[in-house]
């Protein structure tokens, strides 16, 4: 039976893939580790740790006999651009950590990178797979870092690591938290709140984003796929949707009213570094990937289950 640990397990992608695992495996078999916090409602396994301390992730890997690891802990884009240090910190050491355990402890290794590791001088429509990567944000520095250090220990050790460079994830469930994709799930927040909203990008501003559903299945199904038809030991292109944020306000304003203002702040210069949609057919042809989830079905399950948790 599989052991699993998820490190990061309550922020952006861990509040839902932590249950969706639970599911899979039986939620005795996955340890959520946490560094601050764990939500009252949560049900299953907790431990306390931080991924900079090795010796205590140790510890957790031996008293379950963990042998996979989904590591989620990171600081996200404008959260490390206000600490770079603890950026570098969090995301290169405890990554590098990890991965040294993985070896001594023979673990898998799911880790994700994003769109991040793209930078300004990379072709910014369909962004191909294998492209120019020169990120101009600590985040996006400690992800191209990231995917290098994991293809060379999946070279020099036989590490079965796998990853995505996840587009901006839009969800219900986790509250946006510093990331420069968050507008386009604060919009949804605002516009069931209050009915208005002041966007940080301007409407212009396209990114890659997919709805958090497709990306768990996606996490889910990349993890399955048969090793020997992975071709990529960085990180898989990983994409589903792209829209301004002009587009989607007009969208949501087909199903509830929301009267959205433009002020770009610092968020913008990082926003028109990232590539505007991404090529994955690599990732559809090695391992299936498909996502579910257009535009306007997004809006429909995000208005709907965001209605019902913000009346609670
Ligand atoms: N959603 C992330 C961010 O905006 C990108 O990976 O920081």
């Amino acid at each position: 039976m599989k052991k699993i640990l998820v490190t990061g397990a309550f922020g952006q992608i861990g509040s839902e893939l932590v249950p969706a695992l639970q599911q899979k495996f039986g939620q005795d078999n996955v340890i959520a580790m946490a560094h601050r916090n764990v939500p009252q409602a949560f049900k299953g396994i907790v431990e306390v740790g931080e991924v900079t301390d090795k010796k205590g992730m140790e510890k957790l890997i031996k008293k379950y006999k963990i042998d996979t690891i989904y590591h989620l802990a990171s600081l996200l884009s404008a959260t490390g651009e206000a600490n770079p240090q603890l950026a570098w910190e969090v995301n290169m050491n405890g990554l590098k950590n990890v991965l040294d355990l993985a070896v001594a402890h023979k673990m898998r290794v799911f880790w994700p990178s994003s769109i991040a590791a793209f930078g300004p001088t990379t072709p910014r429509e369909m962004t191909p797979q294998r492209t120019v990567l020169e990120p101009t944000t600590m985040y996006g520095v400690t992800k191209l870092a990231g995917e290098l250090l994991c293809q060379y220990y999946t070279k020099k050790y036989g590490l079965d690591i796998r990853s995505v460079r996840y587009p901006g994830l839009i969800s219900y469930q986790a509250e946006p938290g510093g990331g420069t994709t968050d507008f386009a799930v604060a919009i949804f927040y605002e516009a069931i709140k209050s009915g208005k909203y002041e966007c940080f990008v301007n409407k212009d501003t396209m990114l890659p984003m997919m709805y958090m559903d497709d990306a768990i299945e996606g996490t889910l199904k990349l993890m399955d796929a048969p090793w020997d038809k992975l071709t990529i030991h960085t990180s898989y292109n990983f994409a589903a949707i792209s829209f301004t944020a002009e587009e989607l306000a007009r969208e949501i304003n087909k199903r509830i009213k929301v009267k959205v203002t433009y002020k770009p702040d610092h968020r913008q210069q990082i926003a028109d570094s990232w590539p505007r949609s991404i090529d994955d057919s690599v990732a559809r042809k090695d391992w299936g990937w498909k996502h579910k989830f257009d535009l306007g079905k997004m809006c429909d399950v995000m208005i709907k289950n965001l209605t019902i948790k913000l009346q609670k």
